[in-house]
């Protein structure tokens, strides 16, 4: 589905991402763990096309998009939940989905997502901005599902969360993968990505310097210490 080829990008003079490859198959979830700072935001912004590479290449269904303008990818598939959710908070939670779809024929519809969050159905004519965090979290995804994707950047989804929310987080990852979605997580919550992962990376300083099922992760105490500080 999505296959990174050893990339390197800047912002300006800095250094960022320093060669970073990874795949993700169809109907995987990849974690990407890694504290702050260490370009997890900056990956996802180069495999969209929000920042670009100076360096690799990013191929997705089979097809070299590097350089392609983001709304190009979105047109072949690619959904992102940003980091923040950004939801346009004067729209309301219908407003939201329906400027967000995109074409015909996908499968997700206003009533399909909020089947899967029965909760934003409730506040079906609130205003974003109105809505809890976690409210605004499930909307960024059902956001992003209206344009059909077949693969998902979520980057951080469960920053800033209540613990049972995390849960929630935890349970519509799922729900999302066995409907054949590929996602490629961003995460800091070390037990949900271990979750719902089938393989996990971790980032430190634009590099990726460990990678394995998320049970070998869990039990490397010294890599959980040296790059996630648990
Ligand atoms: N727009 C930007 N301009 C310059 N530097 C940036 C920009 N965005 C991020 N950075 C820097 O790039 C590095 C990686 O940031 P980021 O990808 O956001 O990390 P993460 O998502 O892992 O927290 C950090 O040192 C950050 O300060
Ligand atoms: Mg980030």
């Amino acid at each position: 589905m999505l296959e990174v080829r050893d990339l390197h990008t800047y912002y300006g003079e800095s250094y960022v991402l320093q060669g970073v490859s990874l795949r993700v198959e169809k109907s995987q979830v990849v974690g990407i763990l890694g504290r702050n700072g260490m370009g997890k935001t900056t990956l996802i912004r180069s495999i969209i096309g929000f920042t670009l590479p100076r360096r690799g290449q990013v191929l997705f269904k089979g097809r070299d998009i590097t350089g392609w303008p983001s709304y190009r990818s979105v047109d072949l598939g690619m959904g992102l939940v940003p980091q923040g959710r950004r939801v346009f908070s004067s729209l309301t939670v219908i407003e939201n989905l329906t400027v967000a779809a995109r074409g015909t024929g996908g499968s997700w519809t206003i009533e399909r997502v909020l089947d899967l969050f029965p909760r934003l159905r409730e506040r079906a004519e609130h205003r974003a901005g109105k809505l809890s965090g976690g409210e605004q979290q499930m909307l960024a995804i059902a956001r992003a599902l209206m344009t059909n994707p077949d693969l998902l950047l979520m980057d951080e989804p469960t920053e800033g969360l209540a613990p049972l929310l995390v849960r929630e987080m935890g349970r519509v990852i799922a729900d999302l993968k066995t409907r054949g979605l590929s996602i490629l997580l961003v995460e800091q919550n070390l037990p949900l990505a271990l979750k719902v992962a089938d393989h996990v990376h971790v980032l430190s300083r634009g590099r990726i310097v460990h990678s394995s099922a998320p049970q070998a992760l869990w039990a490397n105490e010294e890599i959980k210490a040296r790059y996630l500080g648990l």
